[in-house]
């Protein structure tokens, strides 16, 4: 009902809009004394220590969150992180072990292919997280050790605000190891958290301009087809834009990573063609730019979701989109808050039901 979407046209814009409240009542209980704290769930550093392996397994968006979590533990903890679909982690016979971690990240907690996958990981003795939004669910119940996101119930089909949750818990995660395993000092670990505590006010930020969204969706509501770009955590959030707007606005569109466009991909690329850039990573900055240049000549339309803070030839950009700063690390949860919104509002722009898109359900509990 109107009432139940306390005035937005669609839940998933009041989801959207809730990002700054979920971030906040998800990571602001789970830091004790300035650190990450992960004692309601009985992970000791002890624990984080002794891991050979993490492994990180969900679906959908749930997924895309632990591709983030993947380049961010890595980056700081120097530890190996394989991040798998749950339908093929199942499925592959994977090289697991006892002391390894497996992460399961899910939002309603029933996809059968994520239970599953978690299933497998306890048969085969290694140490199970659940990272999970609905309480009670198969997953929580199924996991060794379970923690929530708090994002509250999310009614879109399409995922906004416990992506967002799930992903601001991988760095919590990626902290917290780096921590354990003295790959940061507790000065360090400190300054992390309290840059993530900004996050949401920087969200907030992104969400209270909508017009220029709307701008670049009314672009956009007429190709069939588009291409995301981006490199390293950009590229990851480009995968999570893509999946959005695809699902919503039944756009066909495609992710890939800029560096991997000469290899096949650019040769879509015809006038008019609409590529939406992510340069948030400022040592990636150049290369980023330097494929937007490639598209461009080859007639793209260019839409670049940067950091404020970058400069670029105006030829070569269509459409900016300014993001508030933060440490490139953290950027990924500022900037995948206009990739939502453009999604919004091509699919509403369409009159798409955007809460309820074809062919697709919340949770997927059969194979
Ligand atoms: C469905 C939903 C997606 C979600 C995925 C995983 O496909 O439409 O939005 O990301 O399932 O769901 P889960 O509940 O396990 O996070």
């Amino acid at each position: 009902s109107a009432a139940e979407k306390g005035g937005y046209a669609h839940f998933m814009l009041k989801e959207i809009c809730e990002q700054p409240d979920a971030l906040k009542k998800t990571i602001n209980p789970r830091i004790k004394n300035g650190l990450p704290d992960f004692s309601e769930c009985g992970l000791t550093d002890e624990k984080l220590r002794s891991y050979h392996h993490i492994y990180i397994v969900g679906c959908g968006s749930a997924m895309h969150a632990g591709m983030v979590g993947k380049y961010v533990i890595e980056k700081l903890a120097r530890t190996p992180v394989v991040v798998d679909i749950a339908s093929e982690f199942r499925y592959r016979d994977p090289l697991l072990a006892p002391d390894d971690l497996v992460v399961i990240i899910s939002q309603s907690g029933e996809t059968a292919d994520t239970l599953a996958a978690l299933k497998l990981a306890n048969s085969i003795g290694a140490d199970t997280l659940a990272i999970v939004n609905v309480v009670g669910s198969s997953i929580a119940r199924e996991a060794k050790m379970v923690m929530y996101t708090l994002a509250g119930p999310e009614i879109s089909v399409c995922s906004t605000k416990a992506y967002m949750v799930q992903a601001a818990f991988m760095y919590l995660l990626a902290f917290r190891v780096a921590y354990a395993r003295n790959a940061i000092d507790e000065e360090q670990c400190r300054q992390l958290i309290s840059e993530l505590s900004q996050i949401p006010s920087k969200v907030q930020k992104c969400v209270d301009d909508q017009t220029q969204y709307q701008k670049v969706a009314s672009k956009l509501i007429s190709a069939d087809s588009l291409l995301y770009i981006g490199r390293g955590l950009d590229y990851a959030l480009s995968m999570e834009g893509s999946l959005k707007l695809k699902e919503i606005s039944y756009i066909h569109s495609e992710s890939y990573a800029a560096g991997e466009l000469k290899h096949g991909t650019i040769s879509l690329i015809e006038d008019g063609m609409p590529v939406i850039a992510v340069a948030t990573q400022h040592d990636l900055y150049e290369k980023t730019m330097s494929n937007i240049k490639e598209v461009k000549t080859r007639g793209a339309t260019v839409v670049m979701v940067c950091s404020e803070d970058m400069k670029f030839d105006g030829n070569d950009v269509d459409y900016p989109v300014m993001l508030p700063l933060a440490r490139d690390l953290l950027m990924p949860l500022v900037a995948v808050v206009p990739l939502q919104l453009i999604a919004y509002y091509t699919a509403a722009l369409k009159n798409f039901d955007v809460d309820h898109p074809r062919n697709l359900a919340k949770s997927v509990t059969v194979e």
